[in-house]
Parts: structure tokens; sequence; C-alpha cells
């Protein structure tokens, strides 16, 4: 099938790249020259692990360019997968999905195209993009004869980090739309993926337990509101972990042996109960502001999503406070952040807990040094107020150093040689943000370990 991506993200890039790999012919189009320019010469402009390897096996069956009138014209599906940043109230920005629907309307000259939001938009989006479309269209000078469009959502739920994996071998696609041929046109086009027919590539293998994806195909709010209804409940099971987590603290209960003894039971199931300095990125925590905006518009409260927004914020500030409680005084102590991406596998550093952390510290009168193994350069670029703080070696954020905290758990971290560095700290503690170092062989080595519940 021809197939148009507009945006160039995570969620653009992965799908404009896999659906290639799986012998569709894909144009993505991005208004950045810069980022064109790169990704025609083979070079991924975002950090995510495969993707280099994917684009040069998907080359001969994709192109990317600036020029919409170069990629809409005779695709069956066009996939927006913009930005929708929160707007100060919380609301997502809906700018730029706005044009590209304009400029997607401006050139569609198919018998007929699915125009699929990919973006995570708010829920009623489909129907307005479908408004912004035909209304485009109908202001066009000359309207090809025959043309016909229809809108489709068909949200995204692959991982930063994972995201070559979570596409080629979803847990399910979910595809929405009030008219029935677009869920045929978005069914063919999954094929491959729903009967797993394509050969793995090397670098991420398919899982042995893999069987047939299971497909969702409903309509449009029901598409719209499971990806917000997902990410939310992801979101609130892991601060439910941490809530739990300061209840054990408190109790003298061991916090992963209590989320290991529930996550066995498979109604609740192991994951997403990492307990730690809780959940950040660019999905969880615009996710669960949006869902609660929305149900603001109906006059309806959801405190349970509002809730496990507040524990995430909190666990925040309970790294500081667990710190000051050990230290005493945080003024003039130098406290080193271990990890400054928002998960290990990225670089991305939105509303990284490592961030809040930092100017919380600051607030306090500590000296603060960041270290990440990746997402070191585009900090210095995006956070220009902490860049000074950045160490690029371990031996300098380590050197005389009052109190470490494993923010991020790359496997750089858990694989280091601890037993170089505890010489180096003016005292040993560690303070571990995300409970997966080994306690006791930490204090073997000298540390005075400490766990953010417990
Ligand atoms: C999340 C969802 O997992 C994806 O399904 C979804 O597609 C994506 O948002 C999105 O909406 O675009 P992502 O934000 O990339 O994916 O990362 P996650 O792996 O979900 O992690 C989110 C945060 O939760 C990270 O800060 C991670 O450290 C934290 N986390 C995760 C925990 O604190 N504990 C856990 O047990 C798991």
């Amino acid at each position: 099938m021809k197939v148009c991506v507009v945006g160039t993200g995570y969620v653009g890039l992965t799908t404009g790249v896999s659906l290639a790999f799986l012998g569709h012919q894909v144009t993505c189009v991005d208004l950045d020259q810069q980022k064109v320019d790169m990704l025609n010469g083979g070079r991924c402009p975002i950090y995510e692990p495969g993707m280099d390897d994917l684009l040069a096996e998907a080359a001969p069956n994709l192109t990317f360019t600036t020029s919409y009138t170069d990629a809409v014209p005779g695709a069956d599906v066009v996939f927006v997968a913009v930005q929708t940043p929160s707007a100060p109230d919380g609301s997502p920005d809906l700018r730029y999905l706005r044009s590209a629907a304009e400029s997607v309307a401006q050139n569609l000259d198919h018998s007929f195209t699915v125009v699929v939001n990919k973006s995570t938009v708010p829920i009623g989006s489909g129907n307005w993009v479908d408004a912004i479309l035909r209304e485009s269209f109908a202001q066009r000078a000359e309207r090809p004869a025959g043309c016909e469009f229809s809108v489709a959502s068909n949200p995204e739920f692959l991982r930063e980090g994972n995201a070559i994996h979570d596409t080629l071998f979803p847990d399910r696609i979910v595809i929405g739309s009030d008219n029935p041929r677009s869920l045929e046109v978005l069914n063919q086009l999954y094929r491959p993926i729903i009967n797993q027919t394509f050969t793995a590539p090397s670098f991420s293998p398919r899982p042995d337990d893999i069987g047939a994806v299971p497909l969702v195909s409903t309509d449009l709010a029901s598409a719209e509101l499971i990806k917000y209804a997902a990410n939310a409940f992801l979101a609130l099971k892991i601060s439910y972990a941490n809530e739990i987590g300061q209840l054990a603290a408190k109790v003298g209960a061991d916090i992963t042996e209590v989320t290991r003894g529930m996550g066995l039971d498979q109604r609740i199931g192991s994951r997403f109960l990492q307990a730690g300095v809780g959940w950040g990125g660019s999905c969880f925590g615009k996710d669960t502001r949006a869902l609660i905006a929305t149900a603001a518009e109906y006059n309806y409260s959801m405190p349970i999503v509002q809730a496990a927004r507040e524990v995430n914020e909190r666990q925040r500030l309970i790294a500081v406070e667990r710190l000051q409680d050990e230290l005493r005084i945080l003024k003039g102590r130098k406290i080193g952040l271990l990890g400054i991406a928002f998960k290990p596998n990225t670089d991305d550093l939105r509303d990284s807990p490592s961030l809040d952390i930092a100017n919380l510290l600051l607030a306090r009168g500590a000296r603060v040094r960041l270290h990440d193994p990746i997402a070191g350069e585009r900090f210095r670029r995006e956070q220009p107020a902490l860049a000074p703080y950045l160490s690029e070696s371990l031996d300098d954020l380590f050197d005389d150093c009052d109190a470490v905290v494993l923010v991020t758990e790359w496997a750089q971290y858990l694989e280091l040689d601890w037993s170089k560095f505890v010489g180096l700290m003016r005292t040993p503690i560690l303070l571990d943000g995300r409970h997966v170092l080994d306690a006791d062989r930490m204090a073997r080595l000298g540390y005075k370990y400490l766990a953010i519940a417990g």
C-alpha cells in the first residue's frame, strides 16, 4: 500500500520505518529540513535502539520530504503523527494537528484515503480533524473528481527505548472509525503484523510466545479513549506501587517483595509495579492531565487519575526528603544524580524525575551534579539552566560527593564497578531511586544503602 506519515517524532518515525520495512511504500513528511536531510542520509535524529538498522533495511521503500505535495497524492493511508504539546491549562495544543490536516486536505487526490490520527489527541479530535479536512478540501480551487477520504484513529502504544519491538510485536492493534471502509483499509495495512507473516529483523527477534496479534476494530471515540484509559491505568498502577511503598517503609515491609507477591496474581500482573521515584516522560503526565481536562468539559471529575498524579509528584519530593533526613543539612552538600533521561534506553528528558529532583535540591542549597550515559548532549541543549551541573565522567560525579542517587536504571549503572567509586565519596550514601540495586552487596562494598521506600 502507499502510505504517507506526517511528522517524524518517535511515533511517526517508528510507524513510517516499520511499515516500509513490512513492504509498504512510505513517504514521511516533516517540515524540519535538517531532520529530513539527516533521515534521507540514513541517520536517525532520535536515540532509539535498532532504529538505524531498521532505517537501513527499510530504505528501498522509504522517502523523507518536507513537501506534502510529494507525500500525500496517491496515498491509501495518511498517518498524522505530529506533536500535541500541553497548553498552559493542561489541554493539548492542537495547532500542529490543525495545520497538518489543512495541508493534507490541500493535497488529497486519491479515490479513497484514510486519514489516521496517530498522535495522542483529545477525545473527539477525529470529528474535529474530519471537519478541518472537509473545510480545507472545499476551499481548494480545483478538487479532483472522485476523491474521497475518511478519518480514523489508530492509537500508538509503543514505549520509547522499545519502539521497534512494540511496533512489530504489539500486544494489540486498535483501529477506530465510523466508516467500515477505513477499518478495512487499516486491517489490510496491518495484516503482516496481525498474522506475523514478516521475517523479523535480526536485531529485534520475534518473541517465542507471540501468536496472532489481536485487532480491536471499533468506533472513533472508543479508539481515542482506549489510548488515554490505557496510559492513565499504567500511570496509576505505578503510583499505587509507590503509595504502597511508603506504607511498606512505615510498617517495615519490603516493597519489592510486596509488589512481587502482588504481581504474581495474573489478574494484577507484575509489570509497571516497579516502585521508585515515579514516572516521567512525555506521555503519562500529559495524558493524565488531558484526561482530567476532557472529563471537566463534561463536568465530571476523575479523582483516581488525579491522585495518581499527586502521588507521582510526591515521589520526587520524597527522594529529596530521604536525603535530607540522612544528611540533616542539604546546604552545601554535593549530591550526584545518576541518570537524566526519564528512563533507560532513551535520551528523552521530558518530565524526567531527575530534573525536578535536581531543581528541588538546588532550591535547598545543595550542590548538584548530573550524569547520563546518553542524554548529556541533549540535556546541555534543552536544559541550559541546569547544564552547568552536568558531569562528563563518573569520577567527577562521585568525587567528594555526600550522596549519590540512582534516578534512571541504565544498564551501565547496574553493571557499574561500584567498589571503584565508594572511596571517592565524602560520605558513601547511596539512594536507590528505582529499587534495582542489591542492598546487601552495596552495604558490603561500603555504601550506606537507602531506598525510596524503606
Ligand atoms: C508509555 C506507555 O508505556 C506506552 O504504551 C505509550 O505508547 C507511551 O507512553 C505513549 O503514550 O507514547 P513511555 O512513556 O515511552 O511509554 O515509557 P514507559 O516505559 O511506559 O515508562 C514511563 C515512565 O514510568 C518511566 O519514567 C519509567 O521509569 C516509569 N516506570 C515504568 C516506573 O516508574 N515503574 C514501572 O514499573 C514502569
